[in-house]
């Protein structure tokens, strides 16, 4: 297996790399990718580490070299929010960004799983879709919004407030990654219930957490270390998932257009990226009222991206 990390210069990448490194399968290679000179430095010093996982560094404007051969290709190349943005705001600086490395990936790894980063992820994923339709490439299987920060966070807000054991809990977070279109199915989490005066904080804060960091950063950026964390569980998994394993994701995917044409849901990983679309599940009330009202919002979103492309 080959992974490959655009934008591995930056502030996820980074980290990202680090964690890579450490967790991939031995006998993977991590290929890192940024225009920013320190790239190849960047690959040489999580090279020193002593895990079986082969490691170089790639700079300069054409990405081509670093995906020769991979079979993931994650993608955090672009800006990141500062105080009163909105990742909408994003979108003119990171849309562009995207294309053009989505262009690379369909003429040079146009089979590999790409999962994309940079936001505004409800958006940039229709943007990849697009392109690699143009380019005669597309495969709804192999393309993934990564959203698996909404579920680490999920997981982690939900185990502090119930007391829970973190590593045995589990929240489907559906729906897109922005705002009101993060939907955390918290009826759905085993061994608790959440009382109403619960449900409507914890969803609330679910869906800010990014503004949370971002705050505390204060114009220092938006979440790295975990969402580094998120994308390397989310690589490990679709790795496993084409090696045949049976791994479950909640990731920002093409199905079958019921609430929109891209939404995050359970997704059973396989060889071929995607292997089946599960089911949302049973709702509350809270939370199928919350996707009703997600909704124009999230198609809105998707159709910016596709007329970016398609004009
Ligand atoms: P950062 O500024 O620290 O790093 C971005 C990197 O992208 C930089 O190293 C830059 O040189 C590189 N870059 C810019 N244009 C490039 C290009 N054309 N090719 C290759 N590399 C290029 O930002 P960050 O904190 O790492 O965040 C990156 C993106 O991830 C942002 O858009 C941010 O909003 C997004 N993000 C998404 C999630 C999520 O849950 N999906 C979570 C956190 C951040
Ligand atoms: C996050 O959820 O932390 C990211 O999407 C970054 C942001 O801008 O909030």
């Amino acid at each position: 297996m080959k992974v490959a990390v655009l934008g591995a210069a930056g502030g996820i990448g980074q980290a990202l790399a680090l964690l890579l490194k450490l967790q991939l399968p031995a006998g993977t290679e991590l290929s890192l990718y940024d225009i920013a000179p320190i790239t190849p430095g960047v690959a040489a010093d999580v090279s020193h580490i002593p895990t079986a996982v082969k490691v170089k560094g790639f700079s300069g404007e054409d990405p081509s070299p670093a995906l020769e051969g991979a079979d993931v290709v994650l993608i955090s190349a672009g800006v990141a929010r500062k105080p009163g943005m909105d990742r909408a705001d994003l979108f003119n600086i990171n849309a562009g960004i995207v294309r053009s490395l989505i262009e690379k990936v369909a003429a040079v790894c146009p089979k590999a799983c790409v999962g994309i980063i940079t936001n505004p992820v409800n958006t940039t994923v229709a943007i990849a879709a697009e392109v690699l339709k143009k380019a005669g490439v597309y495969d709804k299987r192999k393309l993934f919004g990564v959203t698996t920060l909404d579920v680490l966070r999920s997981e982690t807000f939900v185990a502090e407030l119930k007391n829970l054991n973190v590593s045995r809990t589990t929240v489907p977070v559906i729906g897109g990654h922005s705002g009101v279109t993060i939907l955390p199915l918290l009826s759905q989490v085993p061994y608790t219930e959440f009382t109403t005066e619960e449900i409507a904080p914890l969803t609330k804060r679910i869906q800010n957490a990014g503004t949370e960091v971002v705050e505390a950063k204060a114009g220092g950026g938006s979440a790295t270390l975990s969402m580094a964390q998120a994308a390397a569980r989310f690589a490990r998994s679709l790795i496993k998932g084409l090696k045949g394993e049976t791994v479950v994701e909640c990731t920002y995917v093409e199905g079958d257009g019921k609430y929109a044409r891209f939404f995050a849901q359970p997704v059973h990983l396989g060889k071929e990226g995607v292997e089946e679309i599960l089911p949302i599940g049973l709702l509350s009330e809270f939370e199928q009222n919350a996707l009703e009202a997600m909704l124009p919002t999230l198609r809105a979103d998707i159709e910016l991206g596709e007329k970016f492309i398609t004009g």
